[in-house]
């Protein structure tokens, strides 16, 4: 596995979506489509497709693969798990702008794609707001999930499409959460069992992770989001794992947006998966 390369997401209204996106994130609107919307961030032509419908949040994740070999592979072991996994065919593909993919569906019902060949843009990424993402090679950031079955999730993630444990942080008496990474990024996955807290309920992708390549992007984009009129969702913040500084917000689909800046990257040779107990060294206040 190489990287989370796209998420999609529901929403009531793409036109909030547009300024949410352009004014705030600075990510730039490409490939608008009747009551949908690509947003970039890098080289690749999109990494956020936003699409009007009943369904508010993220409704798929794209796991990107090493290629037609790792896909077949993932797929058979998907398959061996237990899950009904589905080829699309080329339709699905081109609509997706890859070579390749395939798609089932989580324990709790989150679809996600496994697919190689995310096309690259013919021009350059140019955000709105100055800023410039780390992605790339590392994917679109990372998703946290609250899940029903947290083994199901680590079987899932670890056994089955082959990522790593990163670290462990407690967020309440005999609760984990888990963080896993497939590239350097210290993780682009991570899960906590939905009613760990006050906090997190609702099942479902909590937040989506955007990283600004320096801290002045992340301090940019909350005076922006000041300067609307709108406040975070939880205040700026150091997260004790991945050492991101970072603010969240909420986007127009219910989604958490976290927006930070500083995540270590670590490499398997030298990594040794650890525990915290708190995610937050300072800050991230709701
Ligand atoms: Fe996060």
């Amino acid at each position: 596995m190489k990287s989370l390369g796209y998420a999609v997401l529901g929403c009531t209204d793409t036109g909030e979506w547009r300024s949410f996106a352009e004014d705030l994130l600075g990510l730039q609107v490409v490939g608008t489509g009747p009551g949908s919307l690509r947003l970039r961030m890098d080289e690749y032509l999109y990494r956020l497709q936003i699409e009007e419908s009943d369904t508010r949040g993220v409704t798929t994740l794209g796991w990107e693969t090493a290629g037609p070999a790792e896909l077949d592979e993932l797929a058979r072991r998907v398959e061996e798990a237990g899950y009904t996994v589905e080829r699309p065919g080329v339709e699905a593909a081109r609509a997706r702008n890859v070579t390749d993919l395939v798609r089932f569906k989580d324990p709790d019902g989150l679809t996600l794609e496994l697919f190689y060949g995310l096309t690259n843009a013919l021009t350059n990424f140019v955000s709105p707001t100055g800023n410039s993402f780390v992605a790339s090679r590392l994917g679109l950031g990372h998703a946290f999930q609250l899940v029903s079955d947290p083994g199901a999730y680590w079987t899932l993630y670890r056994d089955v499409l082959g990522f790593r444990l990163s670290d462990h942080i407690e967020v309440g008496p005999g609760t984990d959460a888990t963080f896993l990474h497939c590239n350097p990024r210290h993780h682009s996955f991570a899960f906590v069992p939905a009613v760990a807290d006050d906090r997190h309920r609702a099942q479902g992708v909590g937040h989506l992770m955007l990283e600004s390549v320096d801290v002045d992007g992340v301090g940019r984009a909350l005076d922006a989001l000041y300067a609307s009129g709108g406040k975070e969702t939880a205040t700026l913040g150091k997260h004790t794992n991945d050492k991101m500084i970072s603010f969240y917000l909420e986007s127009p689909s219910g989604t958490g947006i976290e927006y930070g800046s500083g995540g270590i990257e670590i490499d398997d040779a030298s990594w040794t998966p650890t525990r915290y107990q708190s995610a937050h060294y300072w800050g991230h206040k709701r």
